[in-house]
């Protein structure tokens, strides 16, 4: 078939600024070349079709007119990204959509934004909408927090659509709309990688648990008469009264500090550095915002003992995926030291893989 094109869209890890971009503070993304491949091509009706290669998953069908609550599931995805394109003042006609994925589900890694950022724009260039990548990444978020009604923050979307080879992407998200800016990374000329280390784990908390974060930190920036929390000072955690949102704060107020560190150290390749500021990262989320779980922990310390310079959780917590900054050679002593870990508590073996700065989603 002459008229299919095809998309390849990166998945995502945050390297810092975890729990920050629904607070507007800054985070600091990288798109990796783990990825979805989308193919798409035009219908003659206003039927949308979409196939996945995902098990257990069926083909589904609706028509760009689909409301909430019309489609459930994994095609829900789908289907509130037509819908939100269509809130957005765009028409459109049917078309039809087949996804091959090479970006483990549940694993923290943005296989949702992938999913909604590639077909909003292999709708957007489709159909000739001119719609620009910031844009088009507030749609998709729109399909998370209107259809399928996950609350997210906008980085991963900005991340999956912003991303560059070779270089991280730090966020504003305090501006409106958002703004995004390259960072180079180096750390590979200097022998080092990026790790990520797949849990396995996904505890179904995580939903609700992410919907009581934000809460807590709009109540907490509400009592400080503050827009956002991020924009708190270091008076914050005294002028709050509850033992949990000021706990909440402290992650928000040193996290963003931390991103801005993190930068520095990028751009002055101070690694050890970096490393520290991701285990501190870590430790933040785990003790003040609370969104860790045992095998997160468990991977974080496994890595760092065999000889990471730092690691953290990346993604909304309570499972998904660690990441580890570490020496080439010594990515065989960190997976066999973290599997064996695991094996003594009877978890099933994590996995674990390098992973690179990528492009943003991309026609091929
Ligand atoms: C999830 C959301 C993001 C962000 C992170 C926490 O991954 O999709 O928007 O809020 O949690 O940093």
């Amino acid at each position: 078939m002459t008229d299919v094109r095809q998309w390849i869209v990166p998945g995502r890890v945050n390297l810092i600024g975890e729990h920050l971009d629904y607070n507007g503070g800054p985070v600091l993304l990288m798109a990796i070349d783990r990825t979805l491949t989308i193919k798409v091509r035009r219908r003659d009706d206003d039927t949308v079709n979409v196939w996945t290669d995902r098990a257990g998953s069926n083909k589904a069908s609706f028509p760009t007119s689909v409301r909430p609550g019309d489609v459930e599931g994994w095609a829900a995805y789908a289907a509130g990204t037509v819908w939100s394109l269509v809130e957005a003042g765009h028409a459109f006609g049917g078309v039809d959509v087949v996804v091959e994925s090479g970006l483990p589900s549940g694993a923290g890694l943005s296989s949702s934004a992938a999913l909604t950022c590639g077909i909003a724009a292999a709708i957007d260039e489709l159909f000739g909408l001119g719609i620009d990548r910031t844009d088009l990444a507030l749609i998709a978020q729109r399909a998370e927090s209107g259809y399928v009604g996950a609350p997210v923050g906008i980085m991963d979307q900005l991340a999956v659509l912003h991303g560059e080879g070779g270089n991280a992407i730090l966020i504003d998200t305090a501006a409106t709309p958002p703004t995004t800016q390259l960072v180079p990374i180096a750390w590979e000329e200097s022998g080092l990688i990026l790790l990520v280390i797949a849990t396995g784990a996904h505890h179904s908390l995580a939903d609700g648990e992410y919907a009581a974060r934000r809460d807590e930190c709009e109540r907490a920036a509400a009592e400080l008469g503050l827009d956002h929390l991020s924009q708190a000072g270091l008076d914050a955690t005294v002028r709050l009264t509850d033992d949990v949102l000021k706990a909440r704060t402290r992650h928000v107020l040193t996290e963003t500090a931390r991103v801005r560190a993190a930068v520095s150290a990028l751009n002055r390749s101070a690694w050890p550095q970096l490393g520290a500021i991701l285990t501190a990262s870590h430790e933040s989320l785990r003790d003040d915002f609370e969104v860790s779980c045992p095998e997160l922990d468990v991977a974080v310390e496994g890595a760092i003992e065999a000889g990471a310079l730092g690691a953290r959780m990346t993604g909304g917590g309570f499972g998904g995926s660690v990441i580890a900054l570490l020496p080439l050679d010594e990515v065989a002593t960190v997976r066999e030291l973290v599997e064996a870990r695991y094996a003594a508590r009877d978890w099933t073996a994590p996995e674990a893989f390098v992973v690179h700065a990528a492009g943003g989603a991309h026609l091929v």
